[in-house]
C-alpha cells in the first residue's frame, strides 16, 4: 500500500536535474558532444533499476521504519554492549524484514577485515599498507586484493566494508599516511578504484573514505582546512572523482574535519553540490564514526549517521523523524535519504543474497597474494654495487633491530588486520585511556629472521635487536653483511612531529654502517624518513608496513627470488623544512592526543591549503625548485630498461620498454604534462606498469586522462588551445623522452 502521495522526492529531483542539459554557458563551449552533468556510470541500467526499486520500497516505509537506516549502532562491544543480531566489528544497522530490507553489517577495513582486539575470535588476511599497495602503481594487483579482502569480509558476514582511503597523502607526518595510496589524484583514484572495484565484485558495498580533505589527525575531529574550490577540485576531490568512476562504491564516508569553515560531514557544497549534482552520485553517504556535528547535516546530503551514540547527540533517528513529520523539505529529504542507502543496497543484491557467515576461506592462498601486493610494492632506494640481491650465500649475516626475530610492523588504528593467533608482539604506547589496547604497535608473525634463515640455510645469521647500540656494532665487524631493520610505527589518531626514525635507530643504523660498509637497511615505515645515515650505507630497500607475509617477502627480494617491484608513491623530502608546512598545525598545542576532543571550548585550529593548493609533493617541490631525497615515481630494481619510440597522439602515447638487463623485473614508466603553452608545470597524467623478464620487450600504451591536463573553474574542465609539454620519465625528476602536441580549447564537466 502507498503511504502518501509524493510529487517528488529529493532525489527525484536531483535525477530529473541530471537529465536536463546543462546551463548554456557550458553548452556554448562543450566540445565534448555530452554536457551531461553527472558520470556516465551513475546512469548504467544497474544502478538505475535498483534507484526505481528504492524509490518503490521508500514509498511502503511507515514510522519508525523511515529513520531505521540511517541511524547506525556501534558494534565493538566495548566499552559497551552492542545490539544482540550485529556482529562484531565497526558498525551496524538494523534491517527492516517487513520490507525485506537486510540489517547491513559493517567491518573496517582496507588492509584486511579488521581483528578488533580479537574480540570476534576469528583473523584475517592482512595485506600490505595502502601506501605499499600505491607503490604497486599496480591496479589489476590492487583489485586482485580487493576480491579478496571483500570475499573474507562476505565469509564473515559483514556487507559494508569501510576500505577505499582516497585520502591525498598531504603531509607524509600525517598519522594514516600507511592508509593512503598517495600523494597524486591520478594514481590515488586509480588503485581506490580499483580496490572498490574488487571488494565489490563480491557483492557487497564498500566505501571510499574520508571525503575530504582528512589530512592531518591532529584535531581531526575539529581542524578546519581552507583551500580554495577550483583547487580543492583538481586535488583531493579529483582523487575521490577518479575512484569513483573506477569502483562504482555504494557508499561515501564522510570525513572528520571542517573544510572552509563547515564540517565534511554537513557539508553542502561536498556532499551536495559536488558528489550529488556535478558527479552525480546515486549511491549513500555514511557519517565517519562520531563526526556528526548537528541534526541539519542531514538536508546538506549526509543520509547515515554511522555509530550514532558516538556523536553528542543521536540525530538521525527520532529527531530526524520528528522534522520529516513537521516539515515537507525535511519529509522530502528523508525520503531521498531511505533511497540512496537502499539504491546501493539492492544495487549490490544485498537483499537477495546477503553476506551470511560461511568461513569458507583459504587463508593460505590469501596469505600467498598478500606476499604477492608486499613484494609488489617494494621499492629499491639503494644498491651500491649492486650488493642486492645477496644471490650467493654469505658466510655470516647479522640481523638487526626491528623485531626481525618476531615479525613484521604493522599501522595501527581502526585498520589493524591481524592472522591467525593475533599479533606476535604488542608493545604499548602508554596509558591513552581506552585507547591503550588498540593503539600499540603490533607486530604480525612473519619473521624476516626466519625467512632468511631458510633461505639461507648454510650461513650463520645472528640477531641483534638494537637495544646496545656497542654490542650490534661489534658483531657488525665480524659479519660479512649486515642487515638493519628499521621501524616507524604510525597510528590513525596522532601524526608524527617528525622524519626521524624514533628510539635512536637512526644512530644505531649509523654506528653500524660505519662498522660494516656492507648495510643493507630495511625500512618497515608508514610513510617517508629522512635518512642522515643514507651514504653510509650500501643499500635501502622500502618494504613499508608488508602485511602477513612481509617476513618472508623481505627475506624473497633481499634473496633475488622476487624483485622490488614498487616505485615511491609519494616525495621522500630532504627535510621538513620543503614541506608546504614544516610544523603540523597544532601538533605543539595538541601534541600526541589521542581523545580528539578540543582542549578548550571553542579552541580554533586551521589548516591552510592554500599555501600549495593542488600542488602536492612532487609538484610543490617542483614549483619551489627543490630536489628530492628520493622523488615520487623513484624506484630501482634488479635490472635496467630501455625506453624507445615514446610518441604522443591527442591523448593517447606510447613507449616500447626492454628489459635490457640480466634478472626479470617491473618498468614503471610515468608521463608527466611539463608545461603548457611554456608555462611549467609538473602533473602525472598517466602510467603503466609491464613485469618483463630479462632481455623482453614490450609496447605500452597510455590513455591521458584530460582532467589532468586541464584546470578546473566551478566544476568545469577547461584546457586552453596550445602547446603540451608531455615527458615520459623514469621518476618526476628524470624524464627520459618528452614531445609537444598542440591541442585545441575544450570545455566539458564530468570524465576524463
Ligand atoms: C575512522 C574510519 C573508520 C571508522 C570505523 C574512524 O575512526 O576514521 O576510517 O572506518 O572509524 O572504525
Amino acid at each position: 500500500m502507498t503511504r502518501r502521495t509524493r510529487t517528488g522526492t529529493a532525489s527525484h529531483i536531483a535525477l530529473a536535474i541530471l537529465a536536463l542539459p546543462l546551463a548554456t554557458p557550458l553548452a556554448a563551449q562543450d566540445e565534448s558532444g555530452g554536457g551531461e552533468p553527472a558520470q556516465e556510470w551513475t546512469r548504467s541500467d544497474e544502478w538505475q533499476a535498483a534507484a526505481a526499486k528504492a524509490s518503490q520500497t521508500v514509498e511502503q516505509m511507515e514510522g519508525a521504519e523511515r529513520v531505521t537506516l540511517t541511524r547506525g549502532y556501534r558494534a565493538i562491544p566495548f566499552p559497551g554492549p552492542i545490539p544482540d543480531e550485529a556482529i562484531p566489528g565497526a558498525g551496524y544497522i538494523p534491517g527492516i524484514p517487513r520490507l525485506g530490507i537486510p540489517p547491513l553489517h559493517e567491518t573496517d577495513g582496507p588492509l584486511g577485515v579488521t581483528y578488533i582486539a580479537g574480540l570476534r575470535g576469528d583473523f584475517a588476511t592482512p595485506f600490505p599498507s595502502s601506501v605499499s599497495q600505491g607503490a604497486s602503481f599496480d591496479p589489476a594487483l590492487i583489485e586482485r586484493m580487493g576480491r579478496i579482502i571483500g570475499s573474507e569480509a562476505r565469509a564473515k558476514g559483514f556487507d559494508i566494508l569501510l576500505a577505499g582511503g582516497a585520502n591525498l597523502t598531504r603531509d607524509p607526518r600525517n598519522g594514516r599516511t600507511f592508509e593512503y595510496f598517495s600523494e597524486d589524484p591520478l594514481l590515488t583514484g586509480k588503485l581506490a578504484g580499483a580496490s572498490v572495484r574488487g571488494i565489490q565484485s563480491n557483492r557487497i558495498i564498500s566505501t571510499v573514505k574520508h571525503f575530504a580533505l582528512n589530512g592531518q589527525e591532529t584535531g581531526r575531529r575539529f581542524i578546519d582546512v581552507r583551500i580554495g574550490r577550483d583547487a580543492a577540485r583538481e586535488s583531493d576531490l579529483l582523487a575521490f572523482e577518479i575512484a569513483l568512476e573506477e569502483g562504482e562504491p555504494g557508499a561515501v564516508m564522510c570525513a572528520y574535519n571542517k573544510v572552509n569553515g563547515e564540517n565534511a560531514c554537513a557539508s553542502e557544497w561536498l556532499l551536495t553540490d559536488v558528489l550529488r549534482e556535478t558527479w552525480g552520485y546515486p549511491g549513500f553517504v555514511m557519517s565517519d564514526w562520531g563526526a556528526v556535528p548537528s541534526l541539519q547535516a542531514a538536508i546538506a546530503g549526509l543520509d547515515q549517521q554511522s555509530a550514532a551514540s558516538l556523536d553528542k547527540e543521536v540525530y538521525f533517528e527520532d529527531q530526524l523523524l520528528a522534522r520529516a513529520n513537521a516539515d515537507p523539505r525535511w519529509d522530502a529529504q528523508l525520503d531521498a535519504m531511505n533511497e540512496r542507502i537502499l539504491t546501493a543496497v539492492y544495487r549490490f543484491g544485498l537483499d537477495q543474497d546477503p553476506a551470511e557467515p560461511s568461513g569458507a576461506i583459504d587463508y593460505q592462498a590469501n596469505a600467498e597474494a598478500s606476499k604477492d601486493v608486499a613484494t609488489a610494492g617494494m621499492v629499491l632506494l639503494r644498491n651500491e654495487g649492486g650488493i642486492l640481491p645477496l644471490a650467493e650465500a654469505p658466510r655470516r649475516i647479522l640481523v638487526v633491530g626491528g623485531y626481525a626475530d618476531a615479525g613484521v610492523l604493522s599501522g595501527a588504528g581502526s585498520s589493524q588486520a591481524h592472522g591467525e593467533g593475533g599479533a606476535a608482539i604488542i608493545r604499548p604506547y602508554g596509558d591513552i585511556g581506552p585507547y591503550s589496547r588498540v593503539l600499540t604497535q603490533q607486530y604480525h608473525r612473519s619473521s624476516p629472521l626466519k625467512a632468511l634463515r631458510e633461505r639461507y640455510p648454510e650461513a650463520r645469521i645472528d640477531f641483534r635487536d638494537g637495544r646496545y647500540v656497542s654490542d650490534a656494532v661489534a658483531l657488525a665487524g665480524l659479519a660479512d653483511v649486515v642487515i638493519v631493520f628499521a621501524t616507524q610505527w604510525m597510528s590513525e589518531g596522532f601524526d608524527l612531529p617528525d622524519l626521524s626514525l624514533p628510539d635512536g635507530q637512526d644512530a644505531l643504523i649509523a654506528a653500524v654502517a660505519k662498522a660494516n660498509p656492507r648495510t643493507i637497511v630495511v625500512l618497515e615505515t608508514g610513510g617517508p624518513i629522512a635518512m642522515p645515515w643514507l651514504d653510509e650505507s650500501a643499500a635501502v630497500l622500502q618494504a613499508w608496513y608488508p602485511g602477513i607475509r612481509g617476513g618472508e617477502a623481505i627475506a624473497e627480494v633481499i634473496s633475488g627470488d622476487a624483485y622490488p617491484g614498487g616505485r615511491l608513491p609519494l616525495t621522500f623530502p630532504r627535510s621538513t623544512q620543503d614541506l608546504p608546512r614544516p610544523e603540523v598545525p597544532g601538533a605543539l598545542e595538541l601534541g600526541l592526543d589521542f581523545t580528539g576532543s578540543e582542549p578548550s571550548p571553542g579552541y580554533e585550529l586551521v589548516a591552510d591549503y592554500d599555501v600549495e593548493g593542488a600542488e602536492i609533493g612532487y609538484r610543490w617541490l617542483a614549483r619551489k625548485q627543490a630536489d628530492a631525497l628520493f622523488p615520487f615515481g623513484f624506484g630501482l630494481g634488479y635490472t635496467k630498461f630501455a625506453f624507445e619510440g615514446f610518441t604522443l597522439e591527442r591523448d593517447r602515447a606510447s613507449v616500447r620498454v626492454s628489459n635490457a638487463g640480466e634478472r626479470p623485473g617491473a618498468a614503471v614508466p610515468q608521463l608527466y604534462l611539463l608545461s603548457r603553452n611554456g608555462q611549467p608545470m609538473l602533473r602525472l597524467v598517466g602510467f603503466a606498469k609491464a613485469e618483463l623478464p630479462a632481455g623482453e620487450a614490450r609496447r605500452l600504451d597510455f590513455e591521458i586522462d584530460k582532467r589532468l591536463l586541464a584546470d578546473n573553474r566551478d566544476g568545469i574542465w577547461t584546457m586552453p588551445t596550445g602547446e603540451y609539454e608531455i615527458g615520459l620519465g623514469t621518476d618526476a625528476e628524470t624524464i627520459v623522452a618528452r614531445e609537444t602536441i598542440r591541442l585545441e580549447a575544450k570545455s566539458w564537466r564530468n570524465g576524463g
